[in-house]
């Protein structure tokens, strides 16, 4: 069978295999020509197989040489049907990981669920004893809460009144404007259980309580700020209470996990093109005006270089980790410059349909989208057949 992109709205439906495996060995050079880091040894994702999280473990693998357990929840492939980009992302580092000798293993599951963290307890027992650093990435739309079996939806919303300002569509191109209902506190609520900081310190209790969590260990997980612009329907609307949440939740870990002197951190991250940050209005706008500036000034990054310079620069420099006022640590620092902020707001005021191909990276916000799923990658032929299944190796 030959794989094409086929895309509905924020998704594409379909991933090519050898692509995504193109897409993890890029990542893992880039790792590579940057040098060892003095990091972690045995590191536990969760969200591992796309974006951060696969950055986080491809980062921890060939830059740390650490063991890996990645958890995440994707689609296996089947007679005439690819399976989503994540899996096809996890097959390729687990075998780009045996090459070297590294220990890689994954689990295909619900994070948030009971299941998923006692497998992942037992996984840990048995091969690797016990884990030094434990990364919390994930980005889902739902969570099946695990003591009450009730199925909250998380939401997108501002908070307080209506927003309206402009989007694009990334596909075609058109900016348009767009307005957003503001959330009830139903919403607030939900969206805070599916991407707050509970099921974060469920997981750092239950593999402390289990014993696998090693002595000076260190937790992380991801937020994001942003600008004015994307302020109502991000860091002040329903997803920025949940980033709130989770940002406070670093504290009551820290404080949990004291007695085995575990450190649970939150990293600020760049916007960044992926699954996520795509179905969020007006942000691809934002990130095509935000690539098109930091290009032009030379300090671009995609996911792999932010965690790169995570790891080496801030997490595992030798030096105790800088943080803001608020205890987090700054890797959007970049995109947070004022002159990048005076250049993307200046753009914002006069983007339209016509001059945003000019103006904005719209080009390299559809690359990177392709990218995702695989395609758009040299040295792949995509007019190859692939009709043999790619399986991830320690789940076949
Ligand atoms: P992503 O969509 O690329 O990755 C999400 C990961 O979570 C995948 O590995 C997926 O398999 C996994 N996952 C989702 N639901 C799951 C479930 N129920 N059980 C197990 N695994 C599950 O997302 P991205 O963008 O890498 O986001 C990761 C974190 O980084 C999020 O907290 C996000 O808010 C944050 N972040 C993202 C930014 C962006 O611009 N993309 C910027 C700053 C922070
Ligand atoms: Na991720």
């Amino acid at each position: 069978m030959i794989i094409e992109p086929r895309m509905r709205g924020f998704i594409c439906l379909t991933a090519h295999p050898e692509g995504c495996a193109q897409n993890v060995k890029n990542q893992i050079e880039y790792v590579k020509s940057k040098g060892k880091i003095d990091g972690a040894k045995k590191v536990l994702v969760i969200g591992a197989s796309t974006g951060f999280g696969l950055a986080s473990r491809i980062t921890s693998a060939f830059g740390c040489d650490a063991a890996t357990i990645g958890v995440f929840f994707e689609k296996e492939p089947s007679e005439g049907k690819t399976a989503t980009p994540g899996y096809y992302n996890s097959a390729a580092l687990e075998i780009e990981a045996a090459k070297v000798g590294l220990y890689a293993k994954s689990i295909n599951g619900d994070a948030f669920s009971n299941e998923i963290k006692q497998q992942t307890i037992d996984l840990i027992k048995k091969d690797l004893g016990q884990v030094d650093l434990v990364i919390y990435s994930l980005a889902s739309p739902v969570r099946m809460h695990p003591t009450t079996g009730v199925l909250h939806r998380s939401t997108l919303k501002p908070i307080g009144g209506k927003f309206t300002n402009k989007t694009v569509d990334f596909h075609t191109g058109n900016v348009t404007e767009v307005s957003i209902e503001p959330a009830n506190q139903e919403d607030i609520d939900n969206t805070v259980v599916v991407m707050g900081g509970e099921d974060w310190s469920m997981w750092m209790n239950a593999l402390k309580d289990a014993g696998v969590l090693a002595n000076d260990a260190m937790t992380l997980a991801y937020s994001y700020i942003g600008p004015e612009v994307t302020e109502p329907v991000y860091r002040k609307g329903t997803i920025g209470r949940a980033k709130d949440h989770l940002e406070a939740t670093a504290f009551e870990i820290t404080k949990q996990l004291e007695d085995v002197n575990c450190k649970a951190y939150v990293s600020v991250n760049k916007a960044l093109v992926t699954q996520a940050s795509s179905a969020i209005p007006v942000i691809p706008l934002y990130i095509s005006l935000l690539y098109k500036t930091m290009k032009a000034e030379g300090i671009h990054e995609g996911c792999i270089e932010q965690i790169q310079r995570l790891y080496s620069n801030r997490l595992f420099s030798g030096n105790a980790i800088p943080t803001d006022d608020k205890g987090r640590i700054r890797i959007d620092d970049w995109e947070m410059r004022d002159d990048v902020q005076a250049q993307v707001s200046k753009l914002w005021e006069v983007a339209t349909t016509e001059n945003l191909s000019e103006i904005g990276d719209l080009a390299g916000y559809k690359q990177d989208f392709l990218n995702l799923f695989g395609f758009g990658f040299d040295g792949v032929d995509y007019l190859a057949d692939t009709s043999e299944l790619v399986f991830v190796p320690s789940m076949k």
